[in-house]
């Protein structure tokens, strides 16, 4: 007697796997180009610095032995003089002496986050997570089959007291032994561009510190990916110089946000058996990252291209992020909240009791303006220490045009003005 079956069995991951939630906005910018998109998260186009590339890639390939290595297979972990480069320039920033062999170059900052995740998080493991967080990051630990906690934010990301009250309820629940990550981004969050102080990251690693003795180890994932966007005064040390012997804190950061995303490179640094583990889940992925881009991206650090076109960002973005703010301020009802990022990619907006969740008549409203956004519904965990809001949304600056950006805050402040006053 034969089985037949007429659909593929597929793994409990896939099937936990769905779709981004916001792929279907990114779908509609594409289907439809009149569409202005305050939703998509991509880097400002216009920008992006080809002749810095070419001039780098020309010296990769003047030779035929350095061009000949770079279309080699490279190493797991990465291109050692780069990772030699990367821990450099990270102790210059303030991290002291940092071991290059605790340092992976990864297929972005992304494939970093997925990778530690697959080495230490099991169906059924604690994650917890600023409350909203970055999305992609949800979507990568519900695959992964973890519960995503989230714990309360203000203007500078987590709360110590959230996070406390998180730990006391593991406690009291008797869940606190399957928690493994704690996930922060302490740079312009994505998606509230807020930013961490020094004292919150100080008072944060202190509740770490408080409470690593009272059940299994956990990692902090310190979340870097826009600190090279700080757009007024300096940025503000890492919580990773906290950890000055290298055993807590996973430090991560990209090339994407500053340089250039089609190279795809990030790197992150980390204690010595979290990168064990993480390069031995890599090593079965890939083997490694592109070879040839990391040799291109070690001539540009080299050669100081970097700087270049990461000051080009900035100054682009300075000017993009001022125009929106003004906008909004223009355009939208006064009674809009707005949080100013200082650097990063994005605006967190709040109209007061206005639900802009998917498929609100605001959305739709706005849907029909040909205007997206990215309904803060899509960021906020369903485990929420509060009741989840529906009248937030991230707008982005990254790619759209200045025009365009002003035309799309106009059509919004229109709609909104309808909605506060009552729809
Ligand atoms: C907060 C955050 N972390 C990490 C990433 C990963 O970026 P990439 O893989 O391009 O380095 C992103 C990208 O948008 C992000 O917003």
């Amino acid at each position: 007697m034969s089985t037949t079956a007429t659909t593929f069995p597929f793994s409990r991951k896939a099937q936990r796997t769905g779709d981004s939630p916001i792929a279907w906005l990114m779908r509609k910018t594409i289907e439809d180009p009149e569409i202005l998109s305050l939703a998509a998260g991509f880097v400002d186009t216009g920008t992006l610095p080809n002749d810095l590339v070419r001039e780098a890639m020309e010296k990769v390939f003047a030779e035929p032995r350095t061009g000949r290595d770079a279309l080699q297979y490279g190493t797991t972990p990465g291109y050692l003089p780069l990772r030699q480069t990367v821990a450099r320039r990270l102790g210059e920033q303030g991290l002291g002496q940092v071991d290059p062999d605790c340092l992976a170059i990864t297929n972005g900052g992304q494939q970093g986050l997925y990778t530690v995740t697959e080495a230490m998080v099991d169906a059924g493991d604690i994650v917890l997570v600023e409350d909203p967080t970055y999305f992609v990051y949800m979507d990568v630990l519900k695959s992964a089959g973890a519960r995503v906690l989230g714990v309360t934010t203000d203007d500078e990301g987590m709360t110590p007291d959230g996070l406390r009250d998180r730990l006391r309820e593991l406690h009291e629940t008797g869940q606190r032994e399957r928690l493994r990550i704690l996930y922060l981004m302490s740079y312009y969050s994505n998606p509230k561009g807020s930013n961490m102080s020094a004292r919150r990251r100080r008072e944060l690693y202190d509740v770490y510190l408080e409470e690593i003795g009272k059940g299994p180890m956990f990692l902090i994932i310190e979340d870097a990916c826009y600190r090279d966007l700080t757009l007024e005064g300096e940025p503000e040390p890492y919580m990773k110089e906290f950890d000055k012997g290298n055993e807590h804190i996973y430090l991560t950061g990209t090339f994407s946000k500053a340089l250039a995303p089609g190279l795809r490179l990030g790197w992150s640094y980390m204690p010595p058996d979290i990168h064990a583990a993480l390069c031995r889940q890599k090593a079965n992925q890939d083997f490694g990252s592109s070879n040839m881009n990391q040799r291109i991206l070690l001539e540009m650090l080299e050669a100081g291209s970097y700087e270049v076109a990461s000051a080009r960002f900035r100054e682009r973005y300075l000017v993009k992020r001022d125009a929106l703010v003004n906008a909004l301020r223009e355009h939208w009802p006064a009674e809009t909240e707005i949080l100013h990022p200082k650097g990063g990619l994005y605006v967190w907006a709040r109209l007061p009791e206005v639900d802009n969740d998917p498929g609100s008549p605001f959305f739709n409203a706005v849907l029909d303006e040909k205007v997206l956004y990215v309904p803060g519904y899509y960021c906020f965990c369903e485990e929420t220490q509060e009741p989840k809001p529906k009248d937030q949304m991230r707008l982005c600056y990254g790619v759209i045009d200045l025009e365009p950006m002003t035309e799309a805050v106009r059509r919004m402040g229109r709609v909104a003005d309808r909605f506060l006053k009552g729809g």
